[in-house]
C-alpha cells in the first residue's frame, strides 16, 4: 500500500487489477441508485425478471418485485458449467489429526440436495421455519442451502448459545424441525450440543431433529423424533429443483439483540438479500476466480451467513470454514490455516486481532503468509494499534485493510473504502457503499431511502417493534441506525460504537438490557444493574452490579450470576465482574443511573451528584471497584 499523511491507497498493481478502480461509480450509482441496484442484480439468474426496482410503502419496501429467483440456483447450479470440480468449501476440523474436507461445486450442489428432498420428506413447505442449531462442520452450510433450495426459512441458532436462547427463538418462529449435532470440539473438548438441544425444544413446535454425528460421543436418540442426518439422506435423490420464490419471500431470520430483553428476529427476503451479497462481497473482497475467501465468522451470526456461505458461493469462489477456536492447539493455528489452504482474503474482527496480536509477534512471523492479498475487518470499530498490527505483522504492509460497516439488519456491508480506491484511514470505514445513501443526524447514523436491497423487512412477527426501533426518531422514511457515527473533510465515516444499551462484547452484540432480565430471574437478586467497561482484547466487557436479599458471600453471589448468564443466553455473556453492592445510585424518582456506574470505569468526571436519592452509594461502590 502507498502511505500519503494518515491516508493509505492501494498499490498500482492492486489497483490496476481491481473490480473497481474508477472513483466514478459512486457519482454513477448516487445518480440513480435504484438503476444501479437493478443493473447490478441482471447478474444473477432469475426465473422472471422483476417488474419494478424498488418500491416504497413507508416504513415498508421492496426491491425487484415480482422477480423470482432462488439464490441456491445462484451459489451452485449456475458454477456447474465451468466450476463443476472447484473447491466451493475447505473445512478445516479443530482436531489436527483429522483431515480437511473439501466439497467442489458439484459434490455440494448434490448433498444440498439430498438433504432439501430430506426435507421435503419430513413434510416441510415453502415459508416452513426451520431451526438449525450447528456448529462450524460443513453440515450448516448444506443445511441452510437445502432450506433455501425449498423455500424453507432457516433459523441460525449460534450453537454456544444457551438451550434458553435456542428455545426462545424456536418458540417465536414456530419450527417444526430441528438440526443439531452431538456435539463438537473446542479446544480440544467435545461440548454436548444434543444435550442443549433436548432442552431447547421443550414446549416448543418441534417435532422432528435431525442429528449429525459430529464426535461420536453417546446421545440419547428419542424414538419417533430424533433421525441421524445420515441416515436421513442416505436414499436421497441428489436432484431437486430450486423451488421459484419470490423477491420478497422470506430467506431466512436471524435473531439479535434489541434494546429490550427479548431479542428480534430479523427478516431477510430471497432477491434483495442475494444481490446485496453478491456484489459487496464482489466488489469490497475484490473476489476472483482463484481466490480462497475465509471469513472467520461463525455461521450462527450475520457475517457468517453473508460472508461464510452466500456471498463466495455467490460468486463462484473457494469459501473456508474452520471448525474450531483460533488459537487452538497454539496461537498460530490461524496463521497455519491462512498458509496450508493458501487463504488469499481474510475477513475477521478486531478483537480477534487484538488477540493474535498479545500473543507477540514471533507466532505470526513463524509463518510468511505470502498468498495474502486483502484483509477486512468487522464488527466493531477497530482502534489505530490493532489496524497497524494487522497492516504490518499480517497484510505485511501489501494487503489493503477493508474496514467494513454493517449489521444483523442490513443483511450485507453498507459503509467500507473499497479495495481498489482507498484511502484506508485507521479507525475510519470509508465511504457508503455505491448506491447506498447515509446521513447524520445529532451525531447518528442513518440510512435514507432506498437503503439497499439487503435491509431488513420486518421484525418477525413484530410489526411494532420494527417500527420503534428503525423508523420513528426520524420518521417512517428514514433508517435509524442506533450507531453514532461522523464524517471527515473527505466523507470518510467514522463509527464511534452504540448510542443504545447495545455492548459489543469480541465483536458479538448484546444488550445490557437483555443481560439484566437474566440475571433478575436469579431468586435472590432484587435488583441489578449492567454496564459495558472498556477491554483490551474483546473491545467491551459486562459488568454487574447486583443487589441480594440473602447473606450469601459476594463469591457466591457473584459465581450464581454468572452460572444464570450462562443458562440464560450463553458463555459470551458472560459478565467480566460481579460487584455485590447494597444498592445502587438512582435518581430520585427511582430510575438507575447505569451513567454514573460506566463512568465509575472511564474514570471522567461524574457530574453532580446531588440530584441523586443516594449519592452516598457511589463513593462506597467506587471504593469497591479499586
Ligand atoms: C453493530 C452491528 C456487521 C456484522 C457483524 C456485527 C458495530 C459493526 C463495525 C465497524 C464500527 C461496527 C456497530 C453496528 N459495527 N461493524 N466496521 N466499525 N462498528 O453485526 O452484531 O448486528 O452488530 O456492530 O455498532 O451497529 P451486529
Amino acid at each position: 500500500m502507498i502511505k500519503k499523511g494518515n491516508l493509505y491507497y492501494p498499490s498500482e498493481e492492486f489497483k490496476k487489477q481491481a473490480w473497481v478502480n474508477d472513483k466514478a461509480i459512486y457519482k454513477k450509482a448516487a445518480k440513480n441508485p435504484v438503476k444501479f441496484w437493478e443493473d447490478l442484480a441482471k447478474d444473477l439468474v432469475w426465473f422472471k425478471k422483476w417488474n419494478k426496482g424498488f418500491v416504497h410503502k413507508p416504513p415498508y419496501f421492496e426491491w425487484f418485485v415480482n422477480g423470482k429467483i432462488n439464490i441456491t440456483q445462484n451459489a451452485l447450479d449456475r458454477h456447474l458449467d465451468k466450476r463443476k470440480d472447484k473447491p466451493a468449501l475447505i473445512w478445516e476440523p479443530e482436531p489436527i489429526k483429522e483431515k480437511a474436507r473439501v466439497f467442489t461445486y458439484y459434490e455440494l450442489f448434490k448433498e444440498v440436495n439430498k438433504f432439501a428432498n430430506a426435507l421435503k420428506k419430513l413434510g416441510v413447505k415453502k415459508g416452513d421455519r426451520i431451526g438449525i442449531y450447528l456448529p462450524m462442520i460443513p453440515e450448516v452450510v448444506i443445511a441452510m442451502l437445502g432450506c433455501a433450495r425449498i423455500g424453507a426459512v432457516h433459523v441460525v441458532v449460534f450453537s454456544a448459545f444457551s438451550s434458553k436462547a435456542l428455545n426462545v427463538r424456536l418458540q417465536d418462529t414456530k419450527a417444526k424441525i430441528l438440526i443439531t449435532a452431538d456435539g463438537y470440539y473446542r479446544r480440544g473438548k467435545v461440548i454436548d450440543l444434543k444435550k442443549n438441544a433436548d432442552q431447547g425444544i421443550k414446549k416448543t413446535n418441534v417435532k422432528k431433529v435431525v442429528v449429525v454425528k459430529r464426535t461420536g460421543n453417546k446421545v440419547k436418540m428419542r424414538k419417533g423424533r430424533d433421525i441421524w442426518w445420515k441416515e436421513l439422506i442416505n436414499k436421497e435423490s441428489n436432484q431437486c429443483e430450486p423451488r421459484s420464490m419470490d423477491s420478497e419471500d422470506l430467506l431466512f431470520v436471524l435473531y439479535t439483540s434489541g434494546s429490550t430483553g427479548r431479542p428480534k428476529g430479523c427478516v431477510h427476503v430471497c432477491g434483495g438479500y442475494a444481490v446485496q451479497a453478491y456484489w459487496t462481497a464482489k466488489w469490497i473482497f475484490d473476489l476472483k476466480e482463484d481466490d480462497v475467501f475465509w471469513c472467520t465468522s461463525d455461521p450462527g451470526w450475520v457475517t457468517g451467513h453473508t460472508y461464510t456461505i452466500y456471498s463466495p458461493l455467490l460468486n463462484g469462489v473457494t469459501t473456508l470454514m474452520y471448525e474450531g477456536v483460533p488459537d487452538y492447539p497454539a496461537p498460530d493455528r490461524w496463521a497455519q490455516i491462512i498458509e496450508k489452504h493458501k487463504v488469499s482474503i481474510f475477513y475477521t474482527a478486531p478483537t480477534a486481532i487484538r488477540m493474535f496480536e498479545k500473543y507477540g509477534t514471533d507466532f505470526v512471523r513463524k509463518h510468511k503468509l505470502e498468498t495474502l492479498r486483502l484483509l477486512g475487518s468487522v464488527g466493531e470499530p477497530i482502534d489505530e494499534a490493532a489496524w497497524q498490527w494487522y497492516f504490518k505483522e499480517v497484510g505485511k504492509e501489501r494487503c489493503p485493510i477493508v474496514d467494513t460497516w454493517w449489521q444483523t439488519e442490513t443483511g450485507g456491508i453498507l459503509i467500507t473504502s473499497l479495495p481498489g480506491l482507498g484511502p484506508f484511514k485507521p479507525s475510519f470505514t470509508g465511504l457508503p457503499f455505491p448506491g447506498v445513501k447515509v446521513d447524520f443526524k445529532d451525531g447518528n447514523l442513518v440510512i435514507l431511502p432506498p437503503f439497499a436491497p439487503g435491509l431488513l423487512r420486518g421484525v418477525y412477527k413484530n410489526p411494532k417493534r420494527y417500527l420503534k426501533t428503525y423508523w420513528t426518531q426520524y420518521g417512517k422514511k428514514i433508517y435509524f441506525t442506533s450507531d453514532g457515527a461522523y464524517q471527515d473533510k473527505q466523507g470518510l465515516i467514522r463509527v464511534i460504537g452504540r448510542v443504545d444499551d447495545v455492548i459489543k462484547v469480541a465483536g458479538h452484540r448484546i444488550t445490557t438490557g437483555e443481560l439484566e432480565s437474566a440475571i433478575a430471574l436469579h431468586k435472590d437478586i432484587t435488583e441489578c444493574a449492567v454496564v459495558g467497561k472498556a477491554d483490551e482484547i474483546k473491545g467491551e466487557v459486562p459488568i454487574a452490579f447486583v443487589i441480594s436479599r440473602t447473606k450469601k458471600s459476594s463469591e457466591v453471589i457473584a459465581k450464581e450470576v454468572i452460572t444464570q448468564v450462562r443458562k440464560e443466553i450463553g458463555p459470551i455473556a458472560s459478565p467480566k465482574q460481579v460487584y455485590l453492592v447494597k444498592d445502587l445510585p438512582k435518581t430520585r424518582s427511582g430510575k438507575i443511573m447505569r451513567r454514573i456506574l460506566r463512568k465509575l470505569f472511564t474514570g471522567e468526571d461524574l457530574g453532580d451528584l446531588s440530584t441523586l436519592a443516594n449519592p452516598e452509594i457511589v463513593e462506597e461502590i467506587k471504593n469497591m471497584i479499586k
